[in-house]
């Protein structure tokens, strides 16, 4: 990837990652990912913010050799995680002279990963500013976003925040800038629900911290700059209050037909509701498409064959996303079928734990669903209806 220029001395020289298609060997990639690493050059001082997957240092070296950069004599360390932070060693070596800059968290924890010298560091505090000659850099700890040392940069005058993994997308453009505003959107929104999630109320907090600076661009350490900072900075208001819309999910698997008929007529009775709803058939779902649809959703309906007593082994795993992901549904429930018994629901509800949600009656069927069972199943969506007016949906 060619160096992007942002502003005058301000670079973007990271690198992209068109191909990749899994991220922690469990976040699926449909359109790859970036490595953002960034250049700022003052009057007085030279520094990169975070480095590269260290898979990909060879597109990062190579722009800084075509720049001409000699000297770094900082770099910045927003995340210790290494698809931001691996290529540091390397930096070092290279550039020996250079000093990370990072919070007391971070140091600790570089120094596990990747067992850096206690001397390399200049530890900062929050709000502390470093004075690069004319431009200033001011740092914002903003812990558990989504690791405990997460921060973010501000380039004072040129009013650009760098905001590492918070506030970014796994989207991979040859733009610097955000043009498609739909599509990074939903690629923004992906990654907060794969990613974010579980972390908030730590987000609102930070969000209302850094309203007391002016921001003009926000720089990711994935994915395209944004320079209409209001629209990520909305959709993560959004997505992180406790406002919840008129939703219903099903993650569900089918073995022998009975599930999906529970499903199919279920879903059918809350569109006759007025309710929106989304079925993720699991043995098909890219376990992102479900996860965005968890930001919003006030509720949640598994559904789950019985096998040997409990559930599905696909809907284990996503009822134990869903649980690690913490997503703000109000409501609940399992349906689902069985031969001659099992302990289904017992076992699914106990998987979901982290979930605030109020549990609402399930439907159980012996074998293929009868008159009875769609009765209940109409019972099931009147609930859901009720339950949902009852929080002004
Ligand atoms: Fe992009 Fe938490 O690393």
């Amino acid at each position: 990837m060619a160096i992007q220029k942002i502003k005058q001395n301000v670079f973007s020289i990271g690198a992209k990652d068109w191909d990749r298609r899994l991220f922690d060997e469990l976040i699926p990639l449909p359109d790859g990912t970036t490595y953002n690493s960034y250049l700022v050059e003052g009057s007085d001082k030279t520094v990169l913010i975070d480095t590269v997957d260290p898979e990909t240092l060879n597109v990062l070296f190579e722009n800084l050799e075509n720049y001409g950069i000699s000297k770094i004599d900082y770099i910045i360390v927003n995340h210790a995680e290494q698809d931001h932070s691996g290529g540091i060693p390397a930096v070092l070596s290279k550039y020996p002279e250079s000093k990370i800059v990072t919070n007391e968290k971070c140091k600790m924890i570089l120094i596990d990963l990747l067992e850096i010298a206690d001397d390399k560091f200049i530890v900062i505090k929050d709000e502390e500013t470093l004075s690069l000659g004319d431009k200033t850099l001011q740092f914002f700890l903003t812990p558990w976003v989504h690791w405990p040392e997460t921060m973010v940069t501000y380039l004072k005058k040129e009013r650009i925040l760098f905001s590492c993994d918070f506030l970014g997308s796994h989207y991979v453009s040859s733009d610097l800038f955000v043009k498609d505003e739909a599509k990074v959107y939903n690629s923004a929104k992906r990654y907060f629900a794969e990613i974010m999630m579980p972390f908030r109320k730590n987000i609102i907090r930070h969000l209302k911290k850094l309203e007391s600076i002016e921001i003009d661009m926000i720089a990711p350490s994935h994915g395209q700059i944004y320079d209409n900072p209001k629209m990520i900075l909305d959709a993560y208001k959004d997505w992180t209050s406790d406002n919840v819309k008129n939703e219903v999910v099903i993650p569900y698997v089918s073995m022998h037909g009975s599930t999906q008929r529970m499903v199919e007529y279920l879903v059918d009775a809350l569109i006759k509701r007025g309710i929106k709803v989304k079925p993720f058939n699991l043995t098909v779902t890219d376990i992102g498409e479900l996860a965005i649809e968890l930001v919003d959703a006030a509720t949640i309906v598994i559904a789950s064959p019985t096998v040997l007593t409990g559930p599905h082994p696909s809907i284990a795993y996503a009822a134990f996303l869903a649980n690690m992901l913490k997503p703000k549904a109000k409501f609940a429930t399992v349906i689902g079928s069985y031969g001659w018994g099992g302990k289904m629901v017992e076992k699914l509800v106990g998987m979901l734990g982290n979930l605030k949600v109020e549990l609402l009656p399930t439907v159980m069927v012996k074998g293929f669903p009868e008159k009875n069972d769609f009765q209940a199943l109409d019972d099931l969506a009147d609930n859901i209806q009720k339950k949902h007016k009852s929080i002004n949906l």
